[in-house]
């Protein structure tokens, strides 16, 4: 069970060895969005994988010159741009992977169900694109608010009749990052060896880090564990308010969504080894999406680690039940509206 973890972002030394095919494969990817704030420096990241032979930039503007100017760097991916809905078909044409993070950012004092009202429509007719172009691809959605995005997803999939719940995924690595920061920071450990579990949702609340099952074991007093815990849900709010106006995360979004896209890709690529956290459908509880660590496999999602919401400490135990409600309501929301317009 206690795979390699967040190893990504790193060329294997063995590729081409014997053993499973790793690093052998390529995939064609689409970064729909990819002229934003997280956009941009997501493709910069993935357009250094080997495991990509082609990348799609798809946004409503300005994505020629990104895609100009990502091609130059002399790195095997090919970079093709894709401006405006009429050219959505040809971006998603039988790609492998795609990658969503199209939509508006917060503003200070907005939370991530603000911006429910523009990104839920965003997402659903990318959504119907992948389901007319690509169906069979792996979706990694960063849209805020995420807890809706994704059951948005799902339904859209689902009318389509190609829904397959093993390859929905909605990001939450960026709160599994900065767990890890803030853990090894606090306790003085290498943030090389840290992994800390996050789950639940990506929101408030409903992003609660297990930091009982930090890798390596490490004590927490309660006073620690609160402080902590606040920190990585609003860790995002930080970054809002840091910016002033100007955005939310976008530089270490884009590495974790780029650690992420790796992940699948590895997983694609039949790596038997790929353990990431993703917001995915799920029967770990009575809410039909929760995020916990999942096994990345050559169909997506292999295994939910269930034993994530096992021997939890009486805080854990108590925020899981604190966060189901609001989680509930946001994962209803993104159902109702996808049912409405359907
Ligand atoms: P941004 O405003 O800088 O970029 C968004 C891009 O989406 C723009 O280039 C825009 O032209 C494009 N876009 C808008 N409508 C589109 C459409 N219909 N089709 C294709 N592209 C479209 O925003 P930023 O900072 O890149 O954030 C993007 C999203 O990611 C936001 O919803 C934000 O809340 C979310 N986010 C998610 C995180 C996570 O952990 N999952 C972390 C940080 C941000």
């Amino acid at each position: 069970k206690q795979g390699v973890r967040g190893r990504s972002l790193q060329v294997r030394a063995d590729a081409g060895a014997s053993g499973p095919k790793s690093g052998q494969s390529t995939f064609k990817v689409a970064v729909l969005g990819a002229a934003g704030g997280i956009g941009q420096p997501l493709s910069l990241l993935i357009k250094m994988s080997p495991l990509i032979s082609e990348l799609r930039l798809y946004d409503i503007a300005n994505v020629k010159g990104v895609a100009a100017d990502l091609s130059h760097c002399n790195t095997p991916a090919q970079v093709s741009a894709y401006t405006g809905a009429s050219e959505l078909a040809a971006a998603l044409k039988d790609v492998d992977l795609v990658i969503i993070p199209a939509g508006v950012p917060r503003k200070p004092g907005m939370t991530r169900d603000d911006l429910f009202n523009i990104n839920a429509g965003i997402v659903r007719t990318l959504i119907e694109g992948v389901a007319d172009h690509c169906p069979n691809a792996l979706i990694n959605i960063i849209s805020n608010p995420v807890n809706s995005t994704v059951p948005i997803a799902a339904e859209v999939l689902k009318a389509k009749g190609v829904y397959d719940p093993k390859k929905l995924f909605g990001v939450t690595t960026l709160d599994v990052v900065r767990a890890n920061t803030f853990v090894a920071q606090k306790k003085g450990l290498r943030l090389i060896d840290v992994n800390v579990p996050v789950i639940g949702g990506h929101a408030g609340v409903t992003i609660l880090p297990l930091l009982s099952k930090t890798k390596p074991t490490v004590e927490f007093t309660p006073e620690e564990v609160e402080e902590l815990t606040v920190r990585i849900q609003n860790a995002g709010t930080e970054v809002v308010e840091a910016k002033a106006g100007a955005g939310s995360a976008t530089l270490s979004m884009a590495y974790a969504a780029a650690r992420f896209a790796e992940s699948c890709m590895r997983g694609l690529d039949g790596d038997s080894d790929v353990y990431e956290c993703a917001y995915v459908q799920s029967e770990v509880t009575d809410l039909p999406f929760f995020a916990t660590t999942v096994k990345l496999g050559k169909k997506g999602v292999e295994e939910i680690v269930a034993e994530d919401l096992e021997g939890l400490t009486e805080y854990e135990k108590k925020a899981v039940d604190a966060l189901k409600s609001e989680l509930k309501g946001s994962i209803e929301k993104g159902v109702t509206f996808a049912k409405k317009q359907a």
